[in-house]
């Protein structure tokens, strides 16, 4: 959650009444996380908010089961070779693995969704690698570009409008996401050392209720989709106040670190979750000193299974690898860099990589879909 903000139309305290020009009273929504002691969004429609009546609506994505009897192995998936079906984003999600926490894929949409969309089951974030578009929410409008990570807070009614073909990496956190605290001072605010400022996030643009004609939402929970219809268009907000919408962050708006000698990935994190972090590696100058080894030591990390998304540049630290490239190093076995890479690395002076990675707690297991493109040397590919 960001900063609070105030939108449209709103009374001058919580819970009093708000009227129309005619005196009509508009309708109160307290959208909250955490029960009722987290952040908070209070919303006021025109109409009830609450009115919609279940019906058959045959949209929504499916997460496959896990594959079974894989092999502790180093995993490089080929995301670009998966098929591109397109469609609506509601449907074109795949998923390429998961674990009790967060679940992460790749979508290819390339048209609108054709109804409003909630997700139950936990927070959303793509990352855009490629296209661009708009995220329209009960709160309004938020334009997303390429390179942008995109914010969608769990049950909030949402439907994308997509310019053309996308290219997205996605994350799905049943526990939510946020900033990570070490970024906020006591009062919440973004301190001035974190490595991104308030100004650096893209805002919902509200401009009062309309109506797009649709009526149907389709609502995730329990990994199910579950239909409803509105009786009028759901868009009917006057004004909203909180800390709970939809944003977006450019990725080359993260002002990333460089020490001495390598700093871990911990001061790349840009979002954390529960039993997950989510970290930038952005075009950078590398480590000052004259005995630096600029290239990511080898590590063995007991506690977390690794995800890497390569966006673009040239990966110090990997071969064979390219943009759209998925690596999972899981927990139980060191990872490092390519056989060469840690020697020739020493007196590089800049990377102009640019990559999207997760570290969870828990064991990611993967879907026929990662298997279905994964390349078979990459465990043997760095004897
Ligand atoms: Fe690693």
């Amino acid at each position: 959650m960001l900063d609070r903000v105030i939108a449209g139309e709103v009374p001058r305290k919580h819970h009093i009444a708000l009227r129309g020009a005619g005196g009509e009273l508009r309708y109160e929504e307290c959208f909250t996380r955490d029960g009722f002691e987290g952040p908070y969004t209070i919303l006021y429609h025109l109409r009830r908010p609450h009115t919609h009546e279940p019906a058959q609506v045959a949209h929504g994505w499916q997460l496959a089961p896990a594959e079974p009897g894989r092999a502790l192995a180093k995993r490089h998936y080929v995301t670009p070779k998966i098929a591109r079906r397109g469609g609506a984003p509601v449907d074109a999600r795949v998923g390429l693995a998961f674990n009790r926490d967060v679940t992460v894929g790749v979508a290819f949409p390339d048209a609108a969704d054709p109804c409003y969309v909630a997700n139950a089951d936990g927070d959303e974030l793509f990352y855009v690698h490629e296209g661009g578009g708009v995220v329209r929410s009960v709160l309004g409008d938020l334009r997303f570009a390429q390179g942008d990570y995109v914010f969608l807070p769990a049950t909030l009614p949402y439907r994308i409008i997509p310019d053309g073909a996308q290219y997205w990496l996605w994350f799905e956190l049943t526990g939510g996401v946020h900033l990570p605290r070490q970024w906020r001072n006591e009062v919440g605010q973004l301190r001035m050392d974190a490595p991104y400022s308030h100004r650096d996030f893209k805002r919902t643009e509200h401009q009062g209720p309309i109506d797009e004609g649709l009526r149907e939402l389709v609502v995730k929970r329990g990994g199910r989709w579950h239909g409803f219809r509105y009786q009028d268009s759901p868009l009917d907000v006057v004004g909203w106040d909180g800390t709970v919408y939809p944003w977006a962050f450019p990725i080359l708006a993260f002002q990333p670190r460089v020490g001495l000698v390598h700093l871990p990935p911990t001061w790349h994190g840009t979002f954390a979750a529960r039993g997950a972090l989510i970290c930038s590696f952005v075009p950078r100058p590398l480590d000052f000193h004259p005995d630096a080894i600029p290239c990511p030591y080898p590590h063995s990390s007991p506690g977390c299974d690794e995800i890497l998304f390569y966006c673009s540049g040239n990966f110090t630290s990997r071969r064979g690898v390219g943009p759209g490239s998925v690596s999972h190093h899981p927990a139980g076995i060191p990872h490092g860099p390519h056989p060469g890479a840690y020697e020739r690395s020493i007196g590089a002076t800049r990377t102009d990589e640019l990559a999207v990675m997760m570290d969870t707690e828990a064991p990611l297991q993967v879907t026929e879909a990662a298997v279905s493109v994964e390349d078979p040397g990459y465990h043997t590919s760095f004897i």
